[in-house]
């Protein structure tokens, strides 16, 4: 044979089962989606359509405007996945509390990791998260303050290189610091230059294969995606960032190094100590997840917060009297955590960057057994959705809903988050951590973090910028991307 007729078979078996599974899941959940409103494309319908737009922009408006036109919840075939998207918030509190929806759905597989708590199967995933959950109690996020400290304080002495010196995209120096943080309180050590270099490159990459991988339903398939260069370079990155857990871990064991005791990987140690014995892959997927969890989604929400207050001259001033206020008007902050609980507005600043620029675009869940969300508009009486049903909460969409957060939801304005004015919203209107048992185990490391960043960087240096707020484009990844650059200048506070 012939390698082209090879090639034609092996072409013609896979789009046949492509074409069986997507009949399988049509047939299946038929009668939910004509009840259901949404596009009425068939499977392949809607994929076309997407990628007929212009730019990422495009794409990720169209996305969004689906949720505009068809309100609080609507039904759709992504290839052969059928998709239930909500915006809503009683509908987002049933989901995120009951205890069929705790399972993550098909696009968390292709993030990899299985083993670590982000993909892990729920069965596993109860038991596994209890174990973990005080690695991220407030002792331990306490001892990790000196050493956000520290990588901040030599990110101000980056910065300061650039002061007076016009505008600059501020996305690597803010990514440096923070996975410095993170790689420090993860391994218990100091991680030099290169190696920090090194791993934000291949998580940045990994997340980017993924997302480019999850938008081409063709590639779900695992003998088609290993055809592919994508499958060569994502293997590659893992293998870069397992590298380099292993040695940790080795080190570790054979007692070859001392380390801070409430690092993260000295308590996996402590729990496989205790009894629970990981496994080699167990322990790259735990550590590997939590430098992917942690880095991309906080840059990413403090890239979007620098900006923000590049453009808000006011909100800086408000700021800066905050600081002096909890801080004295000293040359340099002390810092701790009492004092950082004080920073009130700092935190609604936070909070509102995190509304309009919610890092995780979406919240991924699939029904493990049949759920019944009762009634949730006037025309379905008990909407079942049926076990397997693939469920995105949609957490943009949300966070700029005019019915939740006023005419001027678009506005940047973190008056928003007054504690009055959120008394009156529901509970789940604000979800860039999740919620319920599955809530983001990180959430209070990334606002003691996010706090002590900014409290720093706005009391050394003052931001500007020449963006218009109306011209910020933002586009969907696996976390969310600006269309451009976060350009910003610097000059010293005096
Ligand atoms: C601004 C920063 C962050 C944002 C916006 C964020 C957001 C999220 C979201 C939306 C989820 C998914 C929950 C779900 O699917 O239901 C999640 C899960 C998770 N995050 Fe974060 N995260 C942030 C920072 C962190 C940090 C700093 C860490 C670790 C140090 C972390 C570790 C995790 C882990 C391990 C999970 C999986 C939890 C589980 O399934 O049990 N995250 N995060």
């Amino acid at each position: 044979m012939y390698e082209s007729d090879l090639l034609l078979l092996i072409f013609l078996i896979l789009l046949f089962a492509y074409l069986k599974s997507s009949f399988q899941s049509f047939i299946k959940y038929h009668q939910l989606f004509r009840k259901i409103k949404g596009p009425k494309t068939l499977p392949l319908g809607l994929i076309a359509y997407i990628f007929t737009a212009n730019s990422e922009a495009d794409r990720f408006q169209i996305l969004q405007n689906l949720s505009k036109k068809y309100p609080n919840f609507y039904s759709l075939w992504f290839g052969s996945k059928y998709l239930f998207v909500t915006d809503d918030p009683n509908i987002a509190q049933k989901l995120l509390t009951y205890p069929q929806c705790v399972e993550k759905n098909f696009f968390m597989e292709l993030f990899g990791f299985p083993n670590g708590l982000i993909s892990l199967k729920s069965d596993r995933w109860k038991s596994e998260r209890k174990l973990l959950n005080s690695s991220f109690s407030l002792p331990v996020l306490q001892s990790y303050i000196p050493i956000f400290d520290k990588s901040i304080r030599l990110g101000v002495k980056e910065l300061q290189q650039k002061c007076d010196k016009g505008e600059f995209d501020i996305k690597h120096d803010v990514t440096f610091v923070v996975m410095n943080a993170v790689l420090n309180t993860t391994f218990g050590r100091e991680i030099s230059k290169d190696v920090i270099e090194s791993i934000i490159k291949s998580t940045e990459k990994l997340l980017d294969i993924v997302w480019s991988r999850s938008m081409n339903p063709l590639l779900y398939y695992d003998s088609i995606y290993s055809l592919t260069s994508m499958k060569k370079q994502e293997d590659s990155h893992r293998r870069l960032i397992f590298k380099f857990i292993d040695e940790e871990w080795n080190e570790l064991q054979n007692g070859s190094k001392s380390i801070l005791e409430s690092s993260f990987i000295h308590q996996l140690i402590k729990v496989s100590n205790d009894g629970r014995m990981y496994t080699k892959e167990e322990v790259n997927d735990h550590v590997g997840t939590m430098l992917v969890a942690a880095g991309d989604t906080t840059s990413t929400a403090l890239n979007f917060l620098f900006l923000m207050l590049a453009m808000h001259e006011n909100i800086q001033h408000r700021i800066v009297k905050e600081i002096n206020e909890v801080f004295g008007e000293l040359e340099d902050l002390i810092v701790d955590y009492e004092k950082l609980s004080e920073l009130k507005y700092v935190e609604m600043v936070i909070k509102e960057t995190l509304r309009l620029f919610s890092p995780a675009t979406g919240i991924f869940r699939e029904v493990k057994a049949e759920v019944d969300l009762g009634k949730i508009d006037s025309e379905i009486e008990n909407l079942r959705l049926p076990q397997g049903t693939n469920l995105i909460i949609n957490v943009f969409g949300l966070h700029r809903k005019k019915e939740i957060w006023g005419e001027n939801a678009e506005a940047f304005n973190p008056e928003n988050f007054l504690a009055e004015k959120m008394s009156e919203r529901h509970n789940y209107c604000f979800l860039p951590f999740a919620n319920g048992s599955r809530l983001c185990i990180g959430n209070r490391y990334a606002m003691i973090f996010m706090k002590l960043i900014v409290a720093h960087y706005v009391k050394n240096f003052h931001f500007s910028t020449s963006l218009k707020y109306e011209d910020v484009k933002v586009k969907a990844g696996i976390t969310l991307g600006l269309i451009g650059d976060f350009s910003v200048a610097v000059t010293k506070r005096r």
